[in-house]
């Protein structure tokens, strides 16, 4: 914890998203850059997800998870806010498992080679860590985790703290 000596390794922006989770939900919905635009394109460069074993991670509230499942796919989901699961598992209505989990540490809740697919629609991008080295969310925990061949998207603008 600050000030003690011990790091405190709970990602920085934690709190925002777990505060901000019940409006995000409801207004990238309808958010003309949400609904018209990313969400569009970033589905368009998936290739087709039916039958497919797809993992959604840093799935918020769920919104991509679901479009997901519409189209066929067999998915698992986890985001690091728990109040953010909340709403995915109340949204997706237990037709894919969704859990609290913090990409930046192991995923071994996961089982190697599993996935056809992992998405990673993030935007903002929480680093645990307070050191400007610590490298986040290494796409080589995702490689790990897909089977050959593997489809990998991830759509971030990293916010990096100085
Ligand atoms: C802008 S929201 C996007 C949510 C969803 N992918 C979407 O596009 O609607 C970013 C999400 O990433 C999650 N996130 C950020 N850093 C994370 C981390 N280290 N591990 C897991 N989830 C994380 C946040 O909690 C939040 O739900």
């Amino acid at each position: 914890m600050p000030g003690t000596g011990d790091r405190d390794e709970r990602p920085l922006g934690l709190p925002a998203f777990d505060e901000l989770a019940d409006e995000y939900a409801e207004r990238v919905l309808t958010k003309a850059h949400n609904a018209y635009y990313e969400r569009l394109a970033t589905l368009s460069l998936l290739p087709d997800v039916g039958g497919k074993r797809v993992l959604d991670a840093g799935c918020g509230p769920g919104i991509y998870a679901e479009k997901l499942l519409e189209c066929g796919a067999e998915l698992s989901c986890f985001d690091v806010s728990k109040r953010m699961v909340e709403l995915a598992i109340r949204r997706l209505a237990g037709r894919a498992p969704v859990r609290v989990a913090d990409m930046n540490a192991p995923l071994d809740f996961l089982e190697d080679a599993s996935f056809d697919i992992v998405l990673s629609a993030l935007d903002h991008m929480l680093e645990p860590l307070p050191t400007p080295e610590f490298e986040a969310a290494d796409p080589g925990d995702y490689v790990k985790l897909q089977r050959r061949p593997g489809f990998l998207c991830l759509r971030m603008k990293r916010v990096k703290r100085t």
